[in-house]
């Protein structure tokens, strides 16, 4: 709907009814709708204006994650929506064409809130990406994928568990649901699709790829599209990050996309092993090199006491298959279309113009400093929305080297800036990570320098957020707040 030059969405948080399995209720939370929200579509240069309200129980907020906007309209903690209030947030949409998302950011609710529905998808477009030959029909050629795993009590609620298992590793589940739906099937109406996908799930790690191994290309990252399409035949997404690809199904044989979920504790130099390595089509191992154990994957419903629990038990976190999309081709075939040589001309990557670096430490501490809540911290400081962590100035370029001490892989999530990942431990990052970037995945041990430019708003009073994307350990304090001056 647009009025006055501006492009206006009507967003209403609500509880409502969802029916993921025939016959059974599940209580959930949804914007316009039981579960999840609408997909909203804006194009660069827009003006946005979104109208919040909520008749939540509890208070809320609605983040629009990866936009470069004004602190106020950020939707993190600081602008919460009250239970039957209401919250406006306008911003110009200075975006390249890309998938980005949006979801609750509620002060220590985020979790909860995420899981059950609160998120949706926001697709920027522009001129620019139009005018490639790419398939561009939202929900014809053009799917969003919308993966998160959850947990269903036998009564068909959704299971969201506070013990200190579920805390350490994220909140895990054992059942697929994609667009909020589960075991999806997809008729194909053209030979190439476009697949963006977004892992929204709050703490899994995925390897994407297809049963029959087939390749495809990765046509863009968390911010818009890649200089060129990439040749692949697997995707890793942590929470918060996204892909876009295009898989060509001119071969008429349906094809089902899959997800690996990945181990996520390591020791060692673990990260290296999880790109790049093993296709889904010859093995059914992820990779050897990570900590797991043995469960296989069981869908459907499982009573609460036949959930592993305990601290080193939890450490060792049940590997699992997931089918996310079933795609029955069309059925006319006709030879595979060339796709584009170039996607995007992207700014150089210049770490020369930073004017600092700062250090990020992750760390979880353990055993009793954790029991207490003060274990999940960056700079060995726990998130205090009363403090600002940091102060940068407005038209600089910095560098933000993130390291992690803890045991485990951590998503690094900065609002704001779409950032260029400048090294891994001083290895140059792989091609699938040379795009734009507001998530990226620091596995233990490792440093990874970012590099960011900070534009066009300043706010002294409001800060911005930077943390963990496993939304447990986001809530359980490793966030920090900076603000632009
Ligand atoms: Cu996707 Cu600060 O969040
Ligand atoms: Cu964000
Ligand atoms: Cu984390």
């Amino acid at each position: 709907e647009r009025e006055g030059g501006e492009r206006v969405f009507d967003l209403n948080l609500r509880h409502g009814v969802s029916h993921f399995f025939e016959g059974i209720e599940t209580p959930t939370i949804g914007i316009n709708q039981p579960y999840l929200g609408p997909t909203l579509e804006m194009h660069a240069g827009d003006t946005v204006r979104m109208n919040v309200t909520s008749d939540l129980s509890e208070t809320a907020t609605v983040h629009w994650h990866g936009f470069h906007l004004p602190a106020r309209a950020d939707g993190g903690p600081h602008q919460p929506i009250e239970p039957g209030g209401s919250w406006t947030a306008r911003f110009d949409v200075r975006q390249r064409a890309a998938m980005f998302w949006y979801h609750s950011h509620a002060h220590r609710r985020s979790g909860p809130q995420v899981y059950q529905g609160l998120a949706g998808m926001i697709y920027v477009r522009d001129s620019a990406s139009e005018a490639l030959d790419l398939p561009n029909d939202y929900g014809i050629d053009d799917i969003p994928l919308v993966v998160q795993d959850r947990a269903f009590a036998r009564d068909g609620s959704l299971v969201y568990s506070t013990r200190m298992h579920n805390i350490m590793m994220g909140m895990m589940g054992d059942t697929m649901l994609v667009n909020g739906v589960v075991e999806p099937v997809f008729e194909a109406k053209s030979d190439r699709l476009r697949l963006r996908l977004v892992n929204s799930s709050n703490a899994r790690f995925y390897r994407f790829g297809f049963d029959d191994g087939r390749s495809f290309h990765q046509i863009g990252t968390d911010g818009g599209l890649l200089t060129a399409p990439l040749p692949t035949d697997n995707v890793v997404l942590a929470p918060g990050e996204r892909a876009q690809v295009i898989v060509d199904v001119s071969d008429g044989r349906p094809v089902s996309l899959l997800a690996d979920g990945l181990e996520i504790m390591g020791m060692g130099n673990m990260g290296r092993g999880m790109r790049g390595s093993g296709s889904m089509g010859d093995s059914d191992r992820p990779t050897d090199n990570w900590m797991m154990g043995d469960r296989g994957g069981r869908g459907g419903m499982m009573g609460e006491e036949e959930r592993r629990d305990g601290m080193m038990g939890g450490m060792m976190d049940e590997r699992r298959r997931f089918t996310v999309l079933d795609i029955q081709p069309a059925a006319s075939r006709r030879r595979a279309i060339a796709m584009p040589r170039q996607l995007a001309t992207l700014p150089q990557v210049d770490p020369g113009n930073a004017v600092r670096t700062r250090r990020f430490v992750l760390d979880m501490g353990m055993g009793m400093r954790m029991m207490r809540g003060g274990g999940f911290t960056i700079n060995g400081k726990s998130m205090d929305t009363q403090r600002v962590d940091e102060t940068v100035r407005v038209n600089t370029t910095e560098i933000w080297q993130v390291e992690n001490a803890s045991m485990m892989a951590h998503p690094f999530h900065i609002h704001d800036v779409q950032f260029r990942i400048l090294d891994r431990n001083g290895r140059a990052p792989d091609a699938t990570e040379q795009g734009l970037k507001d998530t990226v995945v620091v596995y233990p041990g490792e440093a990874v320098r970012l590099l960011l430019r900070f534009e066009d708003y300043t706010d002294p009073d409001l800060p911005y957020m930077y943390h963990c994307h496993i939304l447990e350990h986001e809530d359980a304090g490793m966030m920090g707040q900076f603000t632009v001056t």
